[in-house]
C-alpha cells in the first residue's frame, strides 16, 4: 500500500475527516500530577526511576470519559484524539510489553478502553495519539549510532504497542504519531530509524480505514502544523493543532492565566476552515480527570456559536486565492466556502454597510446566519459587493456570518491593471 494520500483516490476513507473541520486533542497522563506541562520529566531532568513512582499516585478518582466526549460534542467537535502514551512512556492502556501503565499502576484501569467505549456510545470518531520516542530509554538520548541496542528496544516497544492499540480496541479512526525526532539524526532520515514504512503498513492492515499523520517521517494522509494555522499546498489534507493556553504546554499547567479568548479560538477555527483544513484544539484535564472550568466555558461558547454557524465550517472547501480581494486580506474578516455558497465571517464589524471587493460571481442573495435577515446587496462592475442596512452593532459578539449565495463556485475578481 502506498503511503501518501492522493486526492481522488482515498476520498471515501478521508471524507469524514475532511468534513469534520473541528476536533479535540486531550493531553493527560502522569505529568498531569505535577501541573507543569507534559515535558516536565525532560525539562527538569527527572530520572526515569524517580518519575516512575508517580504511577503509584495516579488514581484519577473523577475520571469519566463520557464527560470529555460530551464536552467535545457540545463544542461541535467531530473527533477526539487521546494521548494513549506521551514521551514519558506511561501508557493509559494495557500493554504486554511494558509495566509502566495505568493498568499496572495504582489506578488499575485501562483508560484507553474507557475512552473508546464512551466515544463509541456517543457516536464520536476515535483518535489515538502515540509518541514514538520514550525518554526512559538511554539509547533515545544517546542516539541509534552510540547505543543501538537500547534504541532498537525502544523501536520494538513502539511497534509492539501500536500493534496492541490497533488490535485490542475495535475500529480506530485516526492515528497521530508524535515524538518522531531523534537527537543527531536529520528529520528526513527518521522514518528509517522508526521503521515507519513497516509500522504504517502493519497499522493499515489492522485498521484499513485509519487516517495517519505525517510525524513518523512519512507523509501519509495529512500534515500537522502546530500552534499555527498554515494551509498545506492544495491537494494535501492538513490539520492545525493548538493549545488554549499561551505557551506550548499541552499537559495540565496549574497556573497559566493567559488563555486564548473565545474570539481568538473561533477566528483560528474559521481560518483553518477557510484554507480547507481542520482545527484540533487541546484540552489538558487535571490529574483527577476533570476538565478545568476555564476550558469548559470556552468550549461551550464555541459550541453555541457552532450551533448557528456550523454550516459555514463543516465540509468547507478551500477558498480560492484572491477571492474577496482586500476582504480576503483580512480587513473585516475571512471567508469560508462550500459549493456555490460563501460565508463572510465578519470579525471586525463595519457598521451598517459592508463593502466586499474581489467577487466575480453574481451574488444571488445574502443572509445573516444569526438572525436569518436578508440584507440588501448591490454589485458594482468592478467586483464589489455592497451589503446595506446591516445593524449598527454586530449581531454576534464573536463573529457574525453573512452567507452569500453565488451563481457558480466562488471566483476572484482580478484588479490587476484596473485604476482606482
Ligand atoms: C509537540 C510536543 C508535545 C505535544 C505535541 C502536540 O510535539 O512535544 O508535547 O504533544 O507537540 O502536537
Amino acid at each position: 500500500m502506498s503511503a501518501q494520500y492522493k486526492e481522488g483516490r482515498d476520498e471515501e476513507r478521508m471524507r469524514w475527516f475532511q468534513r469534520a473541520r473541528f476536533g479535540m486533542v486531550i493531553h493527560w497522563g502522569l505529568y498531569s500530577l505535577l501541573g507543569r506541562g507534559e515535558w516536565v520529566m525532560y525539562v527538569e531532568r527527572i530520572p526515569a526511576e524517580e518519575y516512575s513512582h508517580l504511577a503509584e499516585e495516579f488514581r484519577p478518582s473523577r475520571f469519566d470519559a463520557k464527560e470529555w466526549v460530551l464536552l467535545a460534542k457540545q463544542a461541535g467537535m467531530k473527533y477526539i484524539v487521546l494521548t494513549t502514551r506521551h514521551h514519558d512512556g506511561f501508557c493509559l492502556f494495557d500493554s504486554k510489553v511494558s509495566k509502566f501503565s495505568s493498568v499496572a499502576g495504582a489506578a488499575g484501569r485501562d483508560f484507553v478502553a474507557e475512552y473508546v467505549e464512551a466515544c463509541r456510545n456517543l457516536d464520536m470518531r476515535i483518535g489515538f495519539y502515540y509518541s514514538l520516542l520514550d525518554w526512559r530509554f538511554p539509547g533515545y538520548h544517546q542516539g541509534p549510532e552510540k547505543n543501538p541496542e537500547s534504541f532498537s528496544q525502544m523501536v520494538e516497544q513502539a511497534h509492539a504497542q501500536l500493534k496492541e492499540l490497533m488490535s485490542n480496541y475495535g475500529k480506530i479512526d485516526y492515528l497521530f504519531y508524535d515524538g518522531g525526532w531523534i537527537p543527531g539524526i536529520e528529520q528526513k532520515e527518521i522514518a528509517k530509524y522508526w521503521r515507519a514504512k513497516e509500522l504504517n503498513s502493519m497499522v493499515r492492515k489492522l485498521q484499513p480505514k485509519i487516517i495517519i499523520n505525517n510525524r513518523s517521517g512519512l507523509p501519509e494522509d495529512y500534515d500537522t502544523p502546530e500552534q499555527v494555522v498554515t494551509p498545506s499546498p492544495a491537494g494535501r489534507t492538513w490539520e492545525s493543532c493548538m493549545t488554549i493556553g499561551d505557551f506550548c504546554t499541552w499537559g495540565y499547567t496549574r497556573y497559566n492565566p493567559n488563555l486564548k479568548s473565545v474570539t481568538q479560538l473561533i477566528q483560528y477555527l474559521v481560518t483553518a476552515a477557510s484554507g480547507g483544513g481542520n482545527y484540533l484544539l487541546n484540552i489538558a484535564p487535571k490529574p483527577d480527570g476533570t476538565v478545568p472550568e476555564r476550558y469548559g466555558e470556552r468550549l461551550n461558547e464555541i459550541g453555541e456559536w457552532m450551533r448557528i454557524n456550523g454550516e459555514s465550517i463543516y465540509g468547507s472547501e478551500r477558498i480560492p486565492a484572491g477571492f474577496g480581494g482586500s476582504w480576503g486580506a483580512g480587513i473585516l474578516g475571512a471567508s469560508t466556502a462550500k459549493g456555490n455558497k460563501v460565508y463572510l465571517h465578519i470579525f471586525r464589524w463595519p457598521g451598517e454597510t459592508a463593502v466586499i471587493p474581489g467577487i466575480k460571481n453574481k451574488v444571488l442573495s445574502a443572509t445573516l446566519l444569526k438572525t436569518g435577515r436578508k440584507p440588501k446587496i448591490e454589485q458594482t462592475a468592478n467586483g464589489k459587493v455592497i451589503i446595506k442596512g446591516l445593524p449598527k452593532e454586530p449581531p454576534d459578539k464573536y463573529d457574525t456570518v453573512i452567507m452569500l449565495e453565488l451563481r457558480g463556485k466562488p471566483e476572484p475578481f482580478n484588479y490587476e491593471g484596473i485604476p482606482l
